[in-house]
């Protein structure tokens, strides 16, 4: 691109140069770290997204170096395109950090806070924005929305009292596979996601819809319940899938594949491939392939260190090899006085058990010795 195609943005004080077309958003991003604003409906690899939410709203105190005058309102920054010598503010402005906290807490007026059982807790976008920007209290008395129960079919599980109207599943649907089965039906605080009528979402690539997804409204069906995310390990796997890129996520416990995801960037979207293409994966990468032999290991995934997942998972070679340092080594030069194995004793955590197998939470009597989820 020609140097007269660059316009010159100053967001927080930090001037950056971009090509003209890009998004203040974009531009952010460019910056990084907490200049970038948070994001609940864009989607940067799905076309048309962006919008809904509000949740990226800037102050732009400076239209252009033609037209300085700042403009009126307060704006959309995925929606907004940069100006020549355009400033924004975004968290050095009290009015944005004002009107996020506003923008959280309608998001919040109907969201169920029922974190503790929800599958996404530990990668929801919308905890992560109530946590930064959001009030400890509500001031909303009404009673929150219910809805008739939609079953999407045997690998997604639909949560609408969880959805907060983003429209990305429905982009994917629309961009990903050639007939999207679902949209969001009826208006005001009637819409709900579902589909017309009663059809179960099973195109080979509909799964992303649980990637994009940034609550739990959409969640993995062979996942559900089994395990929190940090206690999970996430690898880097790949296989020769015919179908996608297959380039993964596994999520793991010891060597048990509880989850597979599309790899995601810092700002929680899919990853690109290596030839510059969405990583997005086929349904049978996500759900068929279990078994850690299905893959090939590539390491321990990144995991920045903010965030929740962090806790317990250590960088190097932990979860692909055992560590060889010796108890004493690690127990400041002290050995044990006496070391005993809870496992012969009391007959808990047996190997045999496949936990990853389990139909919904292991109970007392999955530990029968006639259980069914052998490995
Ligand atoms: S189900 Fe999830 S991805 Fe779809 S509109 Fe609701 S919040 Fe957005
Ligand atoms: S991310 Fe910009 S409006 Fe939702």
């Amino acid at each position: 691109m020609s140097e007269q195609n660059l316009f010159k943005v100053t967001i927080d004080n930090i001037t950056i140069d971009v090509p003209a077309g890009t998004t203040v958003l974009q531009a952010a991003r460019l910056i990084g770290g907490q200049v970038a604003p948070p994001a609940m409906c864009f989607y940067s690899k799905l076309e048309g997204s962006g919008g809904k939410c509000r949740t990226c709203l800037v102050e732009v105190s400076k239209g252009s170096e033609k037209d300085p005058r700042p403009m009126p309102k307060l704006v959309a920054s995925c929606r907004t395109t940069v100006m020549d010598g355009m400033e924004v503010k975004n968290i050095t402005s009290e009015k944005v950090l004002d009107a996020r906290a506003g923008v959280v807490e309608f998001l919040l007026l109907n969201h169920p806070l029922d974190c503790p059982i929800c599958d996404q807790a530990g990668e929801c976008h919308l905890q992560d924005l109530s946590f930064e920007h959001g009030k400890a209290e509500t001031r909303y008395e009404f009673q929150r929305r219910t809805f008739k129960k939609h079953d999407l079919g045997k690998n997604i599980q639909l949560h609408m009292t969880r959805c907060i109207l983003c429209y990305r599943c429905v982009f994917t649907a629309d961009q990903l596979t050639n007939q999207r089965v679902h949209g969001i039906l009826d208006r005001g605080d009637h819409a709900e996601i579902a589909t017309h009528i009663e059809k179960s979402l099973d195109n080979e690539f509909i799964g992303n819809v649980i990637d994009v997804c940034p609550v739990g409204a959409l969640t993995d069906k062979t996942f559900r319940f089994k395990n929190r995310v940090w206690f999970l390990k996430p690898m880097d796997a790949h296989r020769d899938c015919p179908t996608c890129s297959g380039r993964v996520t596994l999520w793991n416990r010891g060597d048990e594949v509880y989850r597979v995801t599309a790899r995601k960037d810092q700002w929680g979207e899919i990853e690109d491939t290596p030839d510059g293409k969405p990583g997005w994966i086929c349904n049978t990468c996500r759900f068929d392939k279990k078994e850690t032999s299905d893959w090939i290991i590539e390491g321990p995934r990144e995991i920045s260190r903010q965030s929740v997942i962090a806790q317990g998972h250590y960088a190097g070679n932990i979860g692909t090899t055992k560590p060889n340092e010796t108890f004493k080594a690690v127990n400041d030069g002290r050995a044990p006085h006496l070391l005993m194995d809870i496992h012969d004793e009391s007959e808990v955590n047996q190997p045999n058990i496949h936990l990853g197998k389990i139909q919904g939470p292991s109970r007392g009597d999955t530990f029968n010795t006639n259980n069914t989820h052998k490995a």
